[in-house]
């Protein structure tokens, strides 16, 4: 399997893209260490994750804070021996207009999607170095590339956890860790379903990717194991799109305009 035994710690994985990660590393031989805000979801997902003869653990927490991050990582050097991978994925939008955008909504999304991230990956390297091994894969979005409105501070965060990525690599390539992104495009979770749910909404977007279809967390686990495994073993630095082809081709939004991926109304 390609990534047997490595433990691999995924953040947000109660459910959307963040579950299909685990699952797909607990398929692939991992032992999947199941972090979400919500302790019943990560629960739900170690389960799943054992069924896969994962050794999975759940540790619940919020990514937003330092102590839980330090939580984490050290119950999982504990409990399973070391970190080999960790995915930051855990996030929360808090939508809005700039102009209207309090700090406290502001904080939140920059607290889980950055700060949350580089401590995270900060307290886990602190482990990789000595052991000169391991790897993150980050989940940034195509929202990283191009400015998505009303999305608070959703594109600032994504773009910024881009060159955190490239500023991980860097520094820590020389003991043998690697850092890498992907920047999902439009994926239907638990997170999007809301707006997806509306036909007009889930149309406009669909059509709006070149290859015709919305993606799945299945599509971005797949990318997910790649960065994890052993090829991809010199790579490092990397943004990886995984979009149908959406980035090369098409705007996120127009400004003024109803976001509808492409397509302007
Ligand atoms: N769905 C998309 O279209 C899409 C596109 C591009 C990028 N992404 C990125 O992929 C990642 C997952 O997105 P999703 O659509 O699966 O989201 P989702 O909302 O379905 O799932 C996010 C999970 O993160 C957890 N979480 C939220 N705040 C947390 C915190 N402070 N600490 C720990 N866990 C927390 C939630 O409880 C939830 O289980 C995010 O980083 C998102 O920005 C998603």
């Amino acid at each position: 399997m390609r990534l047997d035994d490595k433990v691999a710690i995924v953040t947000g994985a109660g459910r959307g893209i963040g579950q299909a990660i685990a699952l797909a590393y607990a398929r692939e031989g991992a032992h999947v260490v199941v972090n979400d805000i919500d302790p019943a979801t990560a629960s739900t997902t170690a389960a799943e994750a054992a069924k896969l003869g994962s050794k999975s653990l759940a540790i619940p927490g919020d990514i937003a804070k330092r102590d839980d991050i330090a939580r984490i990582v050290e119950t999982t050097v504990r409990e399973r021996g070391r970190v080999d991978v960790v995915v930051n994925n855990a996030m929360r939008i808090v939508p809005g207009k700039l102009e209207a955008l309090t700090e406290e909504a502001w904080d939140t999304t920059m607290n889980i999607g950055l700060k949350g991230a580089f401590l995270l990956s900060q307290a886990a390297a602190r482990h990789m170095i000595g052991r000169k091994s391991g790897c993150f894969v980050n989940i940034a979005s195509v929202a990283g590339l191009f400015s998505y409105n009303w999305a608070g501070a959703y594109s600032v965060v994504k773009a910024g956890l881009i060159m955190l990525t490239r500023l991980m690599a860097l520094e820590w390539a020389p003991y043998g860790v690697r850092a890498n992104a992907i920047a999902p495009g439009y994926i239907r979770t638990p997170g999007t379903e809301g707006m997806y749910a509306d036909p007009e909404i889930y149309e406009g977007r669909r059509k709006g990717v070149p290859m015709g279809r919305v993606g799945t967390g299945e599509d971005v686990a797949g990318v997910a194991v790649f960065l994890a495994s052993d090829e991809a073993r010199y790579t490092t630095a990397a943004l990886l799109t995984c979009d149908g082809g959406q980035a090369v081709g098409y705007y996120l939004s127009v400004p003024g305009r109803r976001f509808s991926g492409g397509r302007i109304d």
